[in-house]
This record gives structure tokens, C-alpha cells and sequence, in this order.
């Protein structure tokens, strides 16, 4: 594969931001160049998110990689909490008129490769030593190493640093430019991905007073759950019998009873974190996605941050470089945080909802419940829940 010396956007971290933005400034005929630390079998293994809000499904139908989502994925019309054993589904489709889809961020990925690889576009992977240079002036490049060792310069117009919290993109920011916003919860999840029909049709975000856990999918035969667990245990702290019956204790009898366990498939731990950068922006690099903010998976958020951003930032992108105005990349990051900050918002509150805290008080628990029981009994609490749930627009 050859690298260009030059392109008009660089792009660095091919996860679903990236790949998504490679996308979008393909179709409208900007050409970019992804760099990818990881081997593309690795990136296409992480299994990560599950749940679409409508807005990213509308997202990848107008990139024209909704067809298999269409096809495989499945529309859930809401979801349901549970609390002091019993369970309140709250019905999205009636409150809001929207519902969401459930559909694996690792199914999204594959098929934003798939997509680029027909239409050409250059995605290198285990490109190493990646380093954006000159961002604050008028002539960006990117060096990397490439697998064979060899060094590579791309000059460019743009940078967009799509390469999660992790990435490098966020460290070229000088610290007396970014300001930096964070919250440390005391506790992770364990997921694991069993191939067991799921105990329920629609997702549950289960109460208990041993802890929170979580029941989705990713179809018909095969079942994500999490629950959670302290920081510092390890994986082989749980074996797949500890894991179900911890699972079992902390739902509804009634779902309980559903449960069907078998080997787990996949097991891996998060830590849950809150963390928003701003501004996006330096000179001629913009963050997107994680690499710019994290929210804890408790809402389902993350994945649909990373499509918003990149919605907003695409259009601005190809705006600028058709020899439009640079009014979209002056406002990106305003309006991306706008929408980042309410579902930082949202997913700290349903984290704090949900979870039991290390240092929590009897009067604390109360409060969940009383919170719990406003929900089951309030229409409009439901709404504010549901709206927040399905997305907010872009
Ligand atoms: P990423 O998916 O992190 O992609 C960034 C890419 O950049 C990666 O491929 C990485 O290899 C690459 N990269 C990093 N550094 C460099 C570098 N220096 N040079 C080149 N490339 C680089 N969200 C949910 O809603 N539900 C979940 O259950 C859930 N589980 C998660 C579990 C884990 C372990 C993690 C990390 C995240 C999870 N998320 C979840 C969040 C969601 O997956 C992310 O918000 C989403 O992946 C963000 O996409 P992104 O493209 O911005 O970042
Ligand atoms: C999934 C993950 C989440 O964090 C969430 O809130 C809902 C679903 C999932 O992996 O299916």
C-alpha cells in the first residue's frame, strides 16, 4: 500500500470515529489517510459497545454503511430498569417516537472497512510513533512508522485526532490551552459475551443492593451481561460461575429465573471514568470521539458521542477544503461539547442511579430508591429519561 505524501486530512485512530469521518470526507470527495496503531484483526475483535441511538443509525445510512445494520440489527422500542425486585420498562417509542437499535460497535467497524477498502482509501494499520506536528501554524504534517519500519511524512490541511483517550493527538495541546474535566468512579464492570439466548427482548439496568448489572445482546443466541465489580480484581477473579450467580442476585426474581448461563466467550473489565478536553480544536487539529471526552458506559453514550462529533466535524471539514467557509471548524467545537457535556450529564447521573458506591451511606441507598420509585411513577421523569436515552438531536 502506498502512502501519500500529501492529503487534505489526516487522520489519526482508526476506530469508529475515524473510520466514520474517512467515510463521510470520502463520499463528498476529500480524499484523507487513516493511521491505525493496531493490527486490523485487533481492532475488529474489541467488542465495546451495543446500543445505537437513532441519530448515529441515520448517520451510517447517510454514509451508506446502514444496509447490514438494517438487515441484522434490532430495534428496541425501550428498555427496562429494575429495582426492589421488580421490573419498569420504560417505553421509548411512546414517549419520545423514537427508539434505538441494538447493533455491535464491532459490526459498525467492520463495515466502515469494508466501505473504505471498495472505495480505495488509504487506512494504514500498526502505524507506530504517530505525531501530529505544526498544528498551530498553516502547514500540518504527521510522521509515522510504518510496519516495515519505514519513516513516513504526510503533509496535510487538517488533523483530526480520532485516537481515543489513549491517543496522542490530545497530548500536542499544550496544557495552558486545554482545559481538562474529569470524575474517577470507585468502581468497573465486568462484561463477558456468552452464546446464550438473552434473558430478556429488551435491555435491563438492574438495582440491587449487591451492585449494579446490565443484560444486553447482540442477537438472538448470543448475550452480554456486566456486572459491577471492584477496580482492582482480576479476570480470573471471575470464573463464569461466579460471574452468573453474582448476575442471578442482582436481578428480579422474576428474571432470574429466565437466566440461561453457559461459557463465557469473552470476559474483560472497564474502568468507568467521566472526562471531557476543551476545546476540541488546536489551530488545524480536532479532537473527536474518546480521544477528546469519555463518559462511563452506563448510559450507552460513547459510541454516539464519537458519530455526533464526527457529523459535525465531516461537514465542517469538507465545507472548509471545498473553498466554502471555515465558519463550521470555528464553531466545532462549541456545538460538539454542547451535546457532549448533557450526555457527560446523563451517564453520570444514571451511574450514580445505578451503582453502589463504596462509600455510600444507608440515607444514600434511600435516596436511589426514592429516585427509582419517582421514575416508576412519573410520566414526565420517564420522558426526561427516555429523551436522554434515545439521544438528543444533533
Ligand atoms: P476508539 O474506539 O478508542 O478508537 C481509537 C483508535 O485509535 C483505536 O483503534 C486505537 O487503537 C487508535 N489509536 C490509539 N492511539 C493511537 C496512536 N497513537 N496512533 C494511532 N492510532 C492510535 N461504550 C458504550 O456505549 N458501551 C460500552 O459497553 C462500552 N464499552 C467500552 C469498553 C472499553 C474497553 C472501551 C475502551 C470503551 C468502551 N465504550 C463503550 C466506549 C466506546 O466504545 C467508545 O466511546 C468508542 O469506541 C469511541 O470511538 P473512538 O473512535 O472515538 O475511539
Ligand atoms: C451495552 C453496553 C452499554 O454500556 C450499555 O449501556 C448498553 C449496552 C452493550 O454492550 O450491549
Amino acid at each position: 500500500m502506498s502512502v501519500p505524501a500529501r492529503v487534505p486530512v489526516v487522520i489519526i485512530g482508526g476506530g469508529p470515529a475515524g473510520l466514520l469521518l474517512a467515510r463521510l470526507l470520502q463520499l463528498a470527495g476529500v480524499e484523507s489517510v487513516v493511521l491505525e496503531r493496531q493490527t486490523r484483526a485487533h481492532v475488529m475483535s474489541r467488542v465495546r459497545a451495543g446500543v445505537l441511538e437513532w441519530g448515529t443509525v441515520e448517520v451510517l445510512r447517510s454514509a451508506s454503511v446502514g444496509d447490514r445494520m438494517d438487515r441484522e440489527g434490532f430495534v428496541h422500542d425501550g428498555v427496562s430498569l429494575s429495582f426492589a425486585d421488580r421490573l419498569l420498562h420504560v417505553d421509548f417509542a411512546g414517549l419520545t417516537g423514537r427508539s434505538i437499535m441494538v447493533y455491535g460497535q464491532t459490526e459498525v467497524t467492520k463495515d466502515l472497512y469494508a466501505a473504505l477498502d471498495e472505495a480505495g482509501v488509504v487506512v494504514v494499520d500498526r502505524a507506530a510513533d504517530v505525531l501530529p506536528h505544526d498544528v498551530a501554524g498553516d502547514a500540518p504534517f504527521v510522521t509515522f512508522v510504518d510496519a516495515d519500519g519505514a519513516a513516513h511524512r504526510i503533509d496535510c490541511a487538517y488533523v483530526a485526532g480520532c485516537d481515543g483517550f489513549h491517543g496522542v493527538s490530545r497530548t500536542v495541546i499544550p496544557s495552558a490551552v486545554a482545559r481538562t474535566y474529569e470524575r474517577v468512579y470507585p468502581f468497573g464492570w465486568l462484561g463477558i459475551l456468552s452464546e446464550t439466548p438473552p434473558v430478556n427482548d429488551e435491555l435491563i439496568y438492574a438495582h440491587s443492593a449487591r451492585g449494579f448489572a446490565l443484560c444486553s445482546m447482540r442477537h438472538a443466541l448470543l448475550s452480554r451481561y456486566y456486572v459491577q465489580c471492584p477496580l482492582d480484581d482480576a479476570l480470573d477473579a471471575w470464573p463464569d460461575d461466579r460471574f452468573w450467580s453474582e448476575l442471578r442476585a442482582r436481578l428480579p426474581t422474576e428474571a432470574a429465573a429466565r437466566l440461561v448461563t453457559g461459557p463465557s466467550i469473552e470476559k474483560s473489565l472497564t474502568p468507568l471514568r467521566s472526562f471531557v478536553a476543551e476545546p476540541l480544536r488546536f489551530g488545524r487539529l480536532f479532537l473527536a470521539g474518546d480521544a477528546g471526552h469519555v463518559v462511563p458506559p452506563t448510559g450507552a453514550k460513547g459510541l454516539n458521542l464519537a458519530v455526533s462529533d464526527i457529523h459535525y466535524l465531516a461537514a465542517a471539514l469538507i465545507d472548509a477544503l471545498s473553498g466554502g467557509s471555515t465558519t463550521g471548524l470555528d464553531e466545532y467545537s462549541d456545538r460538539a461539547l454542547a451535546r457532549v457535556w448533557k450526555a457527560v450529564r446523563f451517564s453520570w447521573w444514571l451511574t450514580r442511579l445505578m451503582h453502589r458506591f463504596p462509600d455510600q451511606e444507608p440515607f444514600d441507598l434511600k435516596i436511589q430508591e426514592a429516585e427509582l420509585s419517582y421514575l416508576a411513577g412519573s410520566p414526565a421523569a420517564q420522558q426526561s429519561f427516555a429523551e436522554n436515552y434515545v439521544g438528543l438531536g444533533f
